[in-house]
């Protein structure tokens, strides 16, 4: 980049600005005199040196997710929504993953069984030691799912949670598409974790009837056991499973079939790729597989923050949040603290369980303590707050950490960035232990710039994120076979 694009840059920047213009409007005056004006001689080069960079960086169009037959996906739609598959009749997927609340619920720490509402007027419910997770292009996520890969996939294609061999491997070859392996073998695991669906000792059958072993071994392909047992006694999901499955008699699937009923539905109903910035990279429809690419899908300013985003030489964001989904898979120390009542499955860290080691509990790498997984950033200004814990209410704020981090941290004052008051005295005070961990050197790469930059950053964020906005509530059904009322 020479000097003089780079004056450009930013006197183009500061004058849209001073004027007070937007950049549509900054766009649209040259339409008035029939030459080119000033921004779009600035637009036509962002534009040149964003596709530049686009293909420095290996960016493709989204790849849809693998095709999955109707009544597969109609059996996921069910089970998803249906709080049979909770101990106490409770809980669904939805009820954390909330299509209105973009996929997830909005809070600081997940609310799970024993709690009435949804999202943050949830009342009553156990508190989970994370924040949910979102659940769009899971496609894009086949190494491992979670912040720390709590469900990985083993080196001969198993799904391995907390790293040991909880769902039978016959099973999963049974059962397992094997484009959907880490999201089907996901998808057993809430049903049987006490504060999220299962529900606590002598509260139901699946925590009276099975052993309570640690690890639990036992009980999970006894509580799964059961699980296909209420399912079965409601007729509908008997026809269901058994048209998602031709062939295969109910009396013979175990749950790995709903497991991976349930990927099946993630795969294709939180499928996203209406966004600016795909039709700017290349969209492609899911109805024809056509792929049209606009110059003119990015605002001036998103072009900007894509040019940022992606340059190494500024903000290097891709250097982790890599290729299409913005995700290398990979674990990186960022220095993000610690609060809340510690990593809750199967227990937390560190003196009373209230801290999180991250990625060192799956791997047993003490390298790997307080590494976290880098996470996709499409749909990301519709699932704040921001960072693994929600650590800022403020995507500004999140951005500013990566100046300085260990400033950041050090500086971190939980009751200016975090709303729900009722974490304010759950802060961990372990920010020693965290910057004596050390700090990814790829952070010292990271040039966020100056306020006009960051602003541009978030007009990044801003295209990376569904014009259809947070709410997906078209994808509720209205009802599902157990009769049980949907969380609406
Ligand atoms: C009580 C709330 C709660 C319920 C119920 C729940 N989840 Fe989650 N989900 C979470 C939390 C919290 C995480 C993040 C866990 C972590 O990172 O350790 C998560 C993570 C996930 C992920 C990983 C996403 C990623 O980016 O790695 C998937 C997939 C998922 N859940 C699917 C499901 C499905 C399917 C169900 C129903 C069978 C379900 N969840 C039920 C709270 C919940
Ligand atoms: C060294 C690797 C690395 C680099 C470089 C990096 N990130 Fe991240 N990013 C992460 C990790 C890891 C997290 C999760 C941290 C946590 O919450 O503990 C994260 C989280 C985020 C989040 C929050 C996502 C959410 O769903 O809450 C945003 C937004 C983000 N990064 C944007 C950026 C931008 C913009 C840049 C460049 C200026 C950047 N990142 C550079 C690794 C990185």
């Amino acid at each position: 980049m020479s000097v003089i694009t780079a004056f450009v840059c930013v006197a183009g920047e500061a004058t849209a600005r001073a004027a007070g213009t937007t950049n549509q409007e900054l766009i649209g005056a040259e339409g008035l005199t029939g030459v080119l004006a000033p921004g779009q001689l600035l637009r036509s080069w962002l534009v040149d040196e964003v596709r530049d960079l686009i293909e420095e960086n290996g960016i493709e169009p989204l790849e849809l997710p693998p095709p999955v037959s109707d009544e597969l996906f109609e059996l996921g739609e069910a089970l998803f929504y249906d709080k049979i598959l909770s101990g106490n009749m409770d809980v669904s997927c939805s009820t954390c993953h909330h299509p209105r609340l973009g996929t997830t619920d909005r809070l600081t720490m997940n609310r799970g069984v024993h709690g009435v509402g949804i999202g943050p007027e949830r009342v009553g419910a156990a508190v989970g030691g994370r924040t949910t997770q979102p659940l769009w292009n899971l496609h894009k996520l086949q190494l491992g799912l979670t912040v720390d890969h709590k469900v990985p996939l083993n080196a001969e294609g198993y799904v391995t949670p907390l790293g040991g061999p909880f769902i039978p491997f016959e099973w999963q070859d049974d059962a397992f598409d094997p484009n959907m392996l880490v999201a089907a073998g996901q998808a057993m695991m809430p049903e049987v974790t006490d504060q999220e669906m299962l529900g606590f000792p002598g509260e139901n059958e699946f925590t009276t009837e099975c052993p309570q072993d640690n690890p639990p071994f036992g009980l999970v392909v006894c509580a799964w056991g059961k699980m296909m047992e209420r399912l079965g006694e409601i007729p509908e999901y008997v026809d269901m499973f058994e048209a998602a499955y031709p062939g295969v008699d109910f009396a013979d699937m175990h749950f790995a079939y709903a497991g991976n009923a349930i990927a099946a539905y993630e795969f294709r109903a939180f499928f996203s790729n209406d966004t600016p910035w795909d039709r700017f990279v290349g969209r492609i429809d899911p109805a024809t597989g056509v792929v049209e690419a606009d110059d003119d899908a990015l605002t001036l300013a998103q072009l900007a923050g894509a040019r940022r985003f992606l340059d190494s030489d500024l903000g290097n964001c891709t250097s982790c949040h890599a290729g299409n989904a913005f995700t290398d898979e990979d674990f990186h120390k960022t220095l993000q603290p610690q609060f809340g009542p510690g990593g809750t499955v199967p227990g937390g860290d560190g003196p009373g369980g209230l801290d999180d080691f991250g990625r060192m509990r799956i791997s047993g790498d003490p390298a790997d303590k307080y590494a976290w997984r880098t996470p996709p950033l499409r749909n990301v200004m519709l699932t704040g707050p921001w960072g693994r814990q929600s650590h800022y209410n403020d995507i500004k704020d999140f951005l500013r950490h990566y100046r300085f981090p260990v400033l950041a941290l050090l500086g971190y004052d939980i009751t200016e960035s975090v709303d729900e008051v009722a974490m304010h005295s759950q802060f961990l005070e372990n920010r020693q232990a965290i910057i004596a961990e050390g700090v990814d050197p790829l952070l010292y790469t990271v040039n966020i710039g100056g306020p006009l930059a960051l602003d541009n950053l978030v007009s990044f964020l801003h295209a990376l994120s569904d014009d259809n906005g947070a709410d997906f509530s078209h994808l509720i059904p209205l009802r599902v076979p157990s009769g049980l009322p949907v969380d609406p």
